[in-house]
């Protein structure tokens, strides 16, 4: 069996609500399916379990036989689900689908989870995403006879199913054009053995086959230990799949469509934290190796740029005159360290931007505008309708993802790959850091391409700083006073300029996942326009100093902070603060990235002195696929 002792699961904890504006609350759930000759359960299970970090609160399996549909839903861990199997075997299947399911309509049961079966129990559905027209589409079913076993807007999908005419993918397409909403559906109906179909409407399917089976997941990590090569299905496409075969089609018409395979570059095996217990600890300690990994190749020892991998040409970066970042969480920050970048390095107007603010906006860009959607991902619902929006307005786009093979990937005219390896916590560590030096070369290959640069000091620094990281973490730690007292503090107030002012947002933003301790970012010359009031000897006031041009500055605001009785901290410059956390380099560039490494253990230690779920904390996403 693919489930081993159930201390292997990860711990589950509630997380992934995501507030959309004005639609509620919506979750991203995790599909699994499979047809072949392995036992499907352990296809499914296997497949559930590495989806288990993007969160869930409960879990099911659907297995089709000739006799019957046999269905196990349980709320809570997939652990529950497995020793449900263990003690009751379910007789030998080659056909199925599995599910994880964030509650969105109707309370975690049982009855609410996934697969979700028709009146008669021949079809079974999987679904993720959200049915806008659910509450119409009831009624109509209601009022037509049909027997509604939960509350969910999924089990609508099976009897819409159930009185849809023609083959299984004719009668999906049918149910697809009744379906408001952003989601990804997969099916299977007894009366059509072997076969599942799947569409997709905005969240992501990840569909792989052998000679004599097929897999279909929501990620391709999911699909790593069976194979090594994926299609992935495209916004308003179907996929109808045998043993052997997947066909693509169009949704509206069912033209047939070619797809190109990529690459599962994830490990096969299960995510691990080894020692490190936390998977936020683990990829904190692996950045050195993440920088390492995306300079190669990319950053020779003369100190040029060669993006080459990207297909990011000479030609293309001497017309680029203005650059404009998209992205969310995280990936904004780096994003924001960017632009100082650019107006240092290559001397161009940069700007970042909210993902989820400029998709609605009517800006005008220039064919010379360069566009970077910026996301770890790859699958970022607002990053990716922000690139979509500027594709519409005619830009070129550069995808900096984690994923290459991710939709904004796809849907980028050139891709950076960050090659950081998998990151599993929430809260994003090594995917951060590798962005801004993935930026640090964007900036420098831009630079040389207008003929300003080489920055051969900051390259320098900047190749260095994985092994100065490396020596950083064996020696550095954190002062206990320093983590009691942000700990106890009823809030934590961080400054920056320039790009410490996007280390500051990011510290920020780590502390407050991390710990739920309320912090918040400032601009240190805002300090004295409204932050100050909230100053006292409870509130830790942390400086961000990485780039010594503005150390007077930050020393002054500081002063400010800490005569209000302020326990004053800084990082990088000595600002005579109670705290200093002096960083090994004094080059900004890599100071940035060394300087972001106790930001990351100070928001880890106060989490664990407070007791949080550190992985996965309380009411985030890793991958927010759904609005
Ligand atoms: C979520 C994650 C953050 C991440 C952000 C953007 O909020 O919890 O860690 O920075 O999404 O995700 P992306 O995959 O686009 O970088």
């Amino acid at each position: 069996m693919p489930y081993s002792h159930p201390s292997t699961f990860m711990a589950v904890f509630p997380c992934e609500a995501v507030h959309a504006r004005g639609r509620g609350v919506f979750f991203v759930c995790g599909i699994m399916g499979y047809v072949g000759p392995r036992p499907a359960v352990e296809v499914l299970i296997g497949g559930l379990r590495r989806l288990e970090y993007r969160g869930y609160d409960s879990a099911g399996i659907a297995l089709g036989m000739a006799q019957g549909i046999h269905l196990v839903k349980r709320a809570g861990p997939l652990r529950v689900l497995w020793e449900e199997l263990e003690q009751n075997p379910p007789p030998p299947a080659g056909m199925g689908i599995g599910h994880t399911r964030w509650a969105t309509h109707g309370g975690v049961s049982d009855e609410n989870a996934h697969p979700h079966l028709d009146c008669h129990e021949r079809i079974a559905v999987v679904h993720n995403g959200i049915i806008e027209n659910a509450a119409a589409l009831r009624i109509e079913l209601e009022s037509r006879g049909h027997r509604l076993r939960s509350e969910t807007d999924s089990e609508l999908v099976a009897h819409l199913l159930e009185e849809a005419p023609g083959d299984l993918l004719h009668r999906l397409q049918a149910v697809a054009n009744r379906c408001e909403g952003a989601y990804a559906l997969l099916a299977f109906d007894l009366a059509d053995p072997n076969r599942l179909c799947a569409v997709r409407r905005t969240s992501p399917i990840a569909i792989g086959f052998t000679e004599n089976e097929v897999f279909v997941a929501s990620g391709a990590i999911a699909l790593a230990p069976w194979l090594k090569r994926c299609i992935y299905l495209d916004d308003g496409e179907m996929a109808d799949l045998r043993p052997g075969h997947a066909d693509i089609f169009r949704l509206h018409d069912l033209a047939p469509v070619q797809k190109a395979f990529h690459e599962v570059s994830v490990s096969g095996d299960l995510p691990d934290a080894g020692r490190h217990k936390l998977f936020f600890r683990k990829e904190l300690f692996e950045q050195p190796a993440a920088w390492r990994s995306v300079m190669q190749g990319r950053l020779d020892e003369a100190g040029s740029v060669d993006l080459s991998d990207t297909g990011l040409t000479h030609e293309t970066l001497s017309a680029v005159q203005r650059v404009l970042f998209l992205a969310m969480g995280s990936s904004l920050h780096a994003s924001q360290m960017a632009v100082e970048r650019l107006q240092q390095f290559a001397q161009l107007p940069a700007e970042a931007h909210l993902s989820s603010e400029f998709r609605d906006t009517r800006t005008f860009l220039e064919p010379s505008t360069l566009v970077v959607a910026v996301s770890q991902s790859g699958e970022t619902i607002d990053t990716l309708a922000a690139l979509r929006h500027a594709r519409a307005l005619g830009a070129t786009v550069v995808g900096l993802v984690n994923a290459p093979g991710s939709t904004i990937a796809r849907e980028s005219d050139y891709v950076f790959d960050l090659r950081a390896g998998a990151e599993i916590s929430v809260a994003s560590t090594k995917a951060f850091t590798t962005q801004a030096v993935a930026l640090d070369l964007l900036a420098s290959a831009l630079a040389a391409a207008h003929g300003r640069g080489p920055n051969i000091e900051s390259l320098s620094a900047l190749r260095a700083a994985p092994t100065i990281a490396e020596d950083f973490l064996e020696e550095f730690r954190l002062p206990n006073d320093l983590v009691e007292r942000c700990a106890q503090a009823p809030g934590v107030i961080f400054l920056g300029r320039g790009q410490d002012l996007s280390l500051a947002r990011e510290g920020s933003l780590k502390l407050k996942e991390l710990s739920y301790v309320w912090s918040e970012a400032f601009a240190a010359g805002e300090l004295k326009h409204g932050p100050l009031a909230l100053v006292d000897a409870t509130v830790p006031v942390i400086v961000c100093a990485t780039d010594s041009r503005h150390a007077v500055k930050l020393r002054n605001s500081l002063a400010e902070a800490t005569a209000r009785g302020a326990y004053g901290v800084s990082i990088g410059a000595d600002l005579n603060a109670t705290m200093h956390i002096a960083l090994p380099i004094h080059d900004a560039t890599a100071a940035y990235l060394i300087g972001t490494l106790p930001l990351q253990l100070l928001a880890v230690a106060v989490a664990e002195t407070r007791g949080c779920t550190i992985d996965q904390p309380r009411n985030l996403a890793k991958s927010v696929t759904v609005e």
